[in-house]
């Protein structure tokens, strides 16, 4: 393929990306953004494997198919549950990627550059391990902490940010000398010696982050591993990579700048960890009687609301509840009732976790409303049902400032009239602290896996 027909199906590629982004952010365009997405990367593979700047078809095919078939499986395999396990692992492999192009550029003995142009080059190497080393490591810490091979509890050095501080200064003094060295072939040494020293900032940055801050993480990673694929591309002087890198760097930058406003926190405090210790005292212990509810006291309530809100959590994916939640809301809207969703930008595991989810079992998005909207409403709300969601129905988040959730904005459910939590046991949510909801007086507790008691509900509606 020619060049200029390369640089045509990079440009078109680049457009689909774009496209994609912005079908992505609605939810009645998201399907869509997908297929974008979809046709955009095939474009850009295929134009790739036939520009002349590959000669191994053999390696290429078999490279395909051991990736493509890795991808495959994993994508088939995964539960939704699992997702962000699988994205935060994927990110690890970018990093990687973009430490693997840095070594090979650095040994690559066919570029005779000099002056300005070799130390742009060197440059380029240099910070593209360093980035990509950083989302490596970082990203399989991550992938620990959020499938629960590593603890979620916030690993606080003694001085810890100068920790942090020796490191970037060392990662300085390092590339200063790198760059000094005149041979080809010469600043091995500084470089591995930086390689290190940035997979042990991405293990400590991650290890100090609390559970509770996890969400933030997911999408800085997100956003580093954009990076890494930029660096790639300036490396490999391939432009697409470039672009497509700083799309997914900016947009993992936004995401994470709308995960902190979600939660109230400021994105230093986060990176700099600790988040979820409740360093700032005791949180307070939840005292009280919880009142249980069964199935069909459930339905006789539902049945008496006009106006009910349901709010999806993480507990709704475990139970894969989604689909008997939308039976039920066809059968309350068909009997005149007002059924709205509430959902939390952290509901969940990942980012739009609740609405995916919304999305497969068909509940219509135009009555799926964001947290803020919700929250100006409650006095009108006969029924909440909180549906496997813990942390983000926590009053103590707002009225507890030793908690380890203090400040981050909840959906205020208990200001409606009566709220029913589905849940199989008092145990805590994700960021691991006590809910003082579940024991106010107009809290109805249905105990039991979300799916089967929300089967019941159905059934007693029904009946
Ligand atoms: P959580 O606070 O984690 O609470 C989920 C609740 O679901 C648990 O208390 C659990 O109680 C219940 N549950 C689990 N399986 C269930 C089942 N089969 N049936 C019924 N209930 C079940 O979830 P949330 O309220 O959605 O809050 C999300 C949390 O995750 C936040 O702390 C957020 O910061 C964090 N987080 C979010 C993300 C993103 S990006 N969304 C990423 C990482 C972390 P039982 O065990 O008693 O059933």
């Amino acid at each position: 393929m020619s060049q200029s027909l390369v640089t045509m199906s990079y440009i078109v590629a680049t457009i689909l990306f774009i496209f994609s982004l912005s079908g992505l952010s609605n939810q009645e365009t998201a399907r869509r953004g997908n297929y974008y997405g979809m046709l955009g990367m095939a474009i850009a593979i295929v134009a790739t494997a036939l520009s002349a700047s590959v000669t191994s078809y053999a390696i290429l095919i078999v490279a395909l198919l051991i990736g493509g078939a890795i991808g495959a499986r994993a994508a088939l395999k995964v539960e939704m549950t699992q997702m962000p396990e699988l994205v935060a692992i994927m990110h690890s492999l970018v990093g990687m990627a973009a430490v693997l192009v840095g070594y090979a550029n650095f040994m690559d003995s066919s570029l005779s550059l000099s002056g300005v142009e070799k130390n742009i080059h060197e440059i380029e190497i240099y910070i593209g391990i360093l980035i990509g080393a950083v989302t490596f490591s970082g990203s399989v810490i991550a992938f620990g902490k959020l499938s629960e091979r590593i603890s979620g509890k916030p690993m606080l050095l003694p001085g810890r940010h100068w920790f942090n501080l020796c490191l970037l200064i060392a990662a300085v003094v390092l590339g200063w000398l790198f760059l000094q060295q005149t041979e080809t072939g010469g600043g091995l040494s500084p470089l591995l010696l930086m390689t290190v020293i940035a997979l042990l900032f991405g293990i400590h940055m991650v290890m100090a982050i609390g559970g509770a801050d996890m969400p933030v993480v997911v999408s800085m990673l997100n956003s580093y591993s954009g990076w890494a694929a930029a660096a790639t591309g300036f490396m490999l002087s391939n432009d697409l990579l470039i672009v497509t890198g700083a799309l997914v760097g900016s947009s993992g930058a936004i995401l994470s700048y709308i995960m902190c406003r979600a939660m109230n926190r400021n994105f230093i405090s986060v990176i700099a960890g600790g988040f979820g210790t409740g360093s700032g005292g005791e949180a307070a212990v939840i005292e009280g009687e919880v009142t249980p509810i069964n199935a069909e006291e459930t339905a006789q309530l539902l049945l008496a609301a006009k106006n009910i809100v349901i709010i999806p959590g993480y507990g709704m994916a475990v139970a894969q509840a989604q689909h008997t939640v939308n039976e039920i809301t066809k059968l309350l809207r068909d009997k005149g009732k007002k059924v709205g969703f509430g959902i939390h930008p952290v509901a969940g595991r990942m980012p739009g976790h609740m609405n995916v989810l919304l999305a497969e079992a068909k509940v219509p998005y135009d009555i799926v409303y964001e947290m803020d909207e919700i929250n100006e409403d409650w006095a009108h709300v006969d029924v909440s049902i909180v549906i496997g969601a813990n942390d983000i129905v926590n009053p103590s988040a707002l009225d507890d400032p030793n908690s380890p959730i203090a400040g981050m904005p909840v959906l205020e459910c208990w200001k409606g009239e009566t709220t029913i939590v589905l849940k199989r046991s008092m145990a805590s949510g994700y960021a691991g602290v006590g809910n003082p909801l579940f024991v106010l007086e107009n809290t109805r507790m249905l105990f039991g896996d979300a799916n089967a008691t929300m089967q019941a509900v159905l059934k007693a509606l029904k009946e």
